[in-house]
This record gives C-alpha cells, sequence and structure tokens, in this order.
C-alpha cells in the first residue's frame, strides 16, 4: 500500500484563496483593510525569510502589511513600546512578534504585552486559557492547520487514538487540545516518554512535532494511520549536494508503505501555517470592528 500524499500547499492555496474573497468583504463592508502587523528583531535567516513570506502572502491575500524590522540589541523597552503603539493602533488586526528573539529579551514578557485580541499567533495566556477551557479565541497557527488537514481528510475523529509526539506550547498542547475538542483519544508523547514506538504503534492519528530528522520510522506506525508531519529539518549535504535535503520528523520513504495517508516536507504542513495566520488576522479584524 502507498500512503495518499496529503496536499498542504494545494489546501494552504484554496484557503488564502477564500480568505481573500472574505478580506475583500471586509474592506468593502468597514472601509478598510484588515492588517496585520510583524515584528522582527535581529537578523535571523530563517525569521527573515519567514518575514518575507508572510509580508507576500498578506498582501496577496488583499490586506495591509506592517512591517517592523528592529535592530538585534533592541532594548526590551523599545519592543515593549512598538507592541503597546500597534495594540492601539486601529489599522492593525493582528500582531505577530517573529521568534526566536534574541537572548537579552524575555519572550514571555513580550507575548504577554500583546493585546490578547490581536495575539493572531494564539501564544498569549489569555488564549491558551481559552482554548483549554473551550472558549473561543486565537489558536496556535499550525497546529490549527494541522486539524483543518486531519478534519478534510478523516471527517469526524470521534473515538479515534490520537498521538501527538511533543509538548511545545506553540504545537504540542495546543494540537492535543484541539484533539481532545474533535472527541479524539488523545496521549501526548515526550523525550521522556516509555517504549516511544508501542505507544505510536496505536495510533489512527499521529502528530509529530519534536524536531528530529526522520525519528519516526515505519515499524512505529499502525496500518492505514494518518500522519502530520510537523518537522522541518535539514540534514548535513549529502556528497555533491550544496545545502542539506529538507526532511520532517517522520521517514516519509518507509511510512509510506504502511501509513495510510501523510504529509510531505516541504509542502504539507508548513504552508498551512502563513494561511491560517491570515485567516487568524481576518477574523482578528470582523471582531475587533464590531
Ligand atoms: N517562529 C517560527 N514560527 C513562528 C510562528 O508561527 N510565530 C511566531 N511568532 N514566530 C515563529
Amino acid at each position: 500500500m502507498t500512503a495518499e500524499r496529503i496536499n498542504g500547499k494545494a489546501f494552504a492555496a484554496s484557503l488564502r484563496e477564500r480568505v481573500g474573497e472574505h478580506a475583500a468583504q471586509f474592506e468593502a463592508s468597514a472601509g478598510r483593510r484588515a492588517g496585520l502587523a510583524v515584528v522582527l528583531v535581529g537578523e535571523d535567516p530563517a525569521s527573515q525569510v519567514y518575514v518575507r513570506s508572510k509580508h507576500k502572502a498578506t498582501v496577496a491575500a488583499g490586506m495591509e502589511s506592517f512591517e517592523h524590522r528592529l535592530p538585534a540589541d533592541t532594548s526590551e523597552e523599545d519592543l515593549l513600546a512598538l507592541v503597546a503603539q500597534l495594540n492601539a493602533d486601529e489599522a492593525v488586526d493582528g500582531i505577530l512578534v517573529q521568534l526566536p528573539l534574541p537572548g537579552h529579551l524575555d519572550e514571555q514578557a513580550v507575548i504577554a504585552s500583546i493585546s490578547p485580541d490581536k495575539d493572531v499567533d494564539g501564544f498569549h495566556v489569555t488564549n491558551a486559557g481559552r482554548l483549554a477551557v473551550g472558549q473561543s479565541g486565537f489558536v496556535p497557527c499550525t497546529p490549527l492547520g494541522c486539524m483543518m488537514l486531519l478534519t478534510e481528510r478523516l471527517g469526524d475523529l470521534s473515538g479515534l487514538e490520537a498521538v501527538v509526539i511533543g509538548r511545545s506550547n506553540i504545537v504540542g498542547k495546543p494540537m492535543a487540545q484541539l484533539l481532545l475538542d474533535a472527541n479524539a483519544t488523545v496521549t501526548i508523547a515526550h523525550s521522556r516518554t516509555k517504549d516511544l514506538p508501542s505507544v505510536v504503534r496505536r495510533a489512527d492519528i499521529v502528530v509529530a512535532a519534536v524536531g528530529r530528522a526522520e525519528m519516526v520510522k515505519a515499524d512505529w506506525l499502525k496500518e492505514g494511520a494518518t500522519v502530520i508531519d510537523v518537522g522541518i529539518n535539514r540534514l548535513p549535504p549529502a556528497e555533491g549536494e550544496e545545502k542539506g535535503r529538507l526532511v520532517g520528523d517522520v521517514d516519509y520513504a518507509g511510512a509510506e508503505g504502511v501509513a495510510g495517508a501523510i504529509t510531505p516536507v516541504p509542502g504539507g504542513v508548513g504552508p498551512m501555517t502563513i494561511a491560517v495566520l491570515l485567516r487568524n488576522t481576518l477574523v482578528a479584524a470582523y471582531r475587533n470592528a464590531d
């Protein structure tokens, strides 16, 4: 059996198109465009690539993009002052401070300073709390994108066994909450889990978010499982390669022979994150305009 390849890239493109249509309706009714402010501190190359893609996608969806690039030695006071200014700015519906921040800045303090109603990343404790108790708020983009791919593929998730590998605040924990809300039976596995292969083997749904290249092997999977690979890892360059290949947390070539469906890396979960960010920004615009 060869697993169905879950085409996150195509799903993300159609989500972006739908968001674009709604953004045009928002503009017509509100008399202004929905706006996303992205703050980048320093010159981390990966973050620069992400921020550029977010800017392009925001503009392409018919929304306003406000980019703030600050030097690496920006003080916490100055960064908090910028966030306060964006919180107060009526043209700004969503605020995203790109992580990781340089080491001298307290990420938790910076996230806490963002208005929860503009926190389109869903990282503020108020939004984490809302998700935990089932109130509507903003849900982190990557796990929400994973849920969209899962429900598109499987429909109702009630009673399915789901194993989330990884317990980060950004992916693992919110992912588990979302699966629980969808009535799956959820296990969160992590680096201290005993006999991880046998835990994973009982899963109808596997979400791998550990950041370790090709860690999940084919013989860990139940036949027909749906596998969502959140990892993006670059392998060391092989002979004759300038850059190493990008791979996920799952050994795709092996897993393809066992799983029922699997997201590729790249082209699976990755493109969903930005599409959901645009969706969250538009939701923020409608909520803030009320
Ligand atoms: N860095 C890597 N991914 C993300 C993300 O989704 N949001 C923010 N703010 N920073 C990131």
